[in-house]
């Protein structure tokens, strides 16, 4: 008999189940009904109707046995929690900022953020936009100016780093408006919309020297910051050897502030976070959350939330958590590169992004091509995935058009500590019998739209 000889040596999570939540098993012909009644939307879909859950990793992932046990030390006074005082004890050692201010999650740390630092008639520049944090930056007055490398805009690009910023298009904008006119420059990493794409260390160290230059503040979106530490230690020259810790501190270090949405690396299920160096920011955001949040010791949160963010920032930053995290992310989209299907290079770090301009290009980008796949995908196996093309980009604010923007991609998340290579099979196997039929599928129409954030609530019809 031949003996199959080792050439590989595979890792696994580092970690094994405790509990298990139980999936309804749907059939095709109550799938059909249950996306006609969502309006072909995922995000309107009961999660009851679901069989695999793609559709985010935002309050989606499952807390460790320390974590529950935690919650069960929630202590929940008005003022003064001692978890709050655990939590902003992690904030100082980790993130390294000194002043903090808890929020119910991650765009209400960006409401305020936006209120404070953004006089009306500013412009933002970010590393590509995303819907809630630009949403803040225009109610409040803004205009966004995206300054991501072209590399981003290219679903096929292999650049390591397609989050960083173009320093030239930041110069020229600086030159164009006025530093004055540019009270931060908003810096993401993963970028969530380029397909969980990080920036580099040398990057954000030139981004800072050009802020320094101008006298512009420097804001991180950190929401998934821990994944873009573990990238710049697998990829940037002279980090392979230094500790995710110390790579994330390091990185934090470079800001003004940050904001975070803990419903995602702290693996919790709703928390948010502003941090900061600056104690004039810091005590407006102080006064701002009494109004919006709650009192500045707890935001809208319970004890047991904060202790459970308290307890999640140590786990996400253990190197076997995040390379099981990224590695089951890259274990799906190779095997989907087996059956040709085109998604956004390289595997991002929490998700993979499949390209429906390519995979459907018969159909037409106002009749939604990313919209109408993850209908379709929803339609073959209870597999919920998410729009992110010109549903999610909205309409521009002066000519009330559809914004067109280039990728137009479904987006298949993955809450940390979830599903099974099993899940992952079943998911590209179905996503392969779409792409097999894929000639036959027709587009979507429009039927209603609301005014803000349209992805989340729009309906559609079959054409
Ligand atoms: N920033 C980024 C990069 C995000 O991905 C999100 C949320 C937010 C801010 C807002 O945080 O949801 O806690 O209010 N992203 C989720 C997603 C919704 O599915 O990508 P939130």
């Amino acid at each position: 008999m031949a003996m199959k000889k080792i050439t590989k040596r595979s890792w696994a999570e580092p970690y094994k189940i405790k509990v298990v939540e139980p999936l309804k098993m749907t059939t095709l012909a109550e799938r059909e009904k249950a996306a006609r009644e969502a309006g072909y939307n995922t995000f309107l879909l009961k999660s009851e109707d679901v069989y695999i859950d793609l559709l985010t990793d935002s309050g989606t992932n499952a807390m460790s046995d320390n974590q529950w046990a935690g919650m069960m030390i929630g202590d929940e006074a008005y003022a003064g929690s001692k978890n709050f005082y655990y939590l902003w004890d992690n904030i100082k050692k980790y993130y390294g900022h000194p002043y903090f201010v808890p929020t119910h999650q991650g765009r209400a740390a960006e409401h305020m953020i936006s209120k404070i630092l953004i006089t009306p008639g500013d412009f933002i520049p970010g590393n590509m936009y995303f819907t809630t944090t630009k949403l803040h930056q225009e109610l409040a007055g803004a205009t966004f100016i995206d300054v991501i490398i072209d590399e981003a805009h290219d679903p096929y690009s292999e650049h390591p780093f397609k989050g960083n910023i173009d320093i030239q298009k930041l110069e020229d904008l600086i030159k164009k408006v006025g530093a004055k006119k540019i009270p931060y420059v908003s810096m993401a990493g993963p970028v969530n919309m380029a397909g969980g794409q990080p920036f580099s260390m040398t990057n954000l160290k030139e981004v800072k020297k050009v802020c320094d230059k101008h006298g512009i503040q420097l804001w991180f979106d950190a929401t998934r910051a821990a994944e873009n530490a573990y990238f710049i230690q697998e990829r940037e020259k002279g980090f392979k050897t230094k500790s995710i810790e110390k790579i994330f501190y390091e990185m934090c270090s470079y800001f003004e502030g940050i904001w975070v949405s803990a419903k995602k690396d702290l693996m919790v299920n709703i928390g948010g976070i502003i941090a900061t160096k600056n104690k004039k920011v810091y005590e407006e955001a102080r006064n701002m959350v009494v109004v919006y949040e709650g009192l500045h010791t707890y935001g809208g949160l319970a004890g047991r939330d904060m202790e459970a963010m308290a307890r999640g920032i140590e786990e996400m930053l253990d190197y076997n958590n995040l390379h099981a995290r990224v590695g089951q992310v890259r274990y799906f989209g190779e095997e989907l590169a087996k059956y040709g299907i085109p998604f956004v290079k390289p595997i991002g770090g929490h998700a993979v992004f499949l390209d429906a301009k390519k995979f459907l290009p018969h159909v037409k980008q106002d009749q939604f091509p990313a919209q109408t796949l993850a209908a379709e995908i929803y339609i073959d196996s209870g597999v919920r995935t998410m729009e992110r093309g010109i549903v999610s980009a909205g309409r521009n604010k002066e000519t009330g058009k559809h914004n067109y923007p280039k990728l137009e991609l479904v987006r298949c998340t993955f809450p940390r500590r979830v599903y099974t290579q099993a899940h992952i099979d079943v998911t590209v196997e179905s996503i392969a019998s779409v792409y097999q039929k894929r000639k036959s599928i027709k587009g979507l129409k429009m039927i209603y739209e609301p005014k803000y954030l349209r992805f989340f609530q729009a309906r559609f019809k079959k054409i």
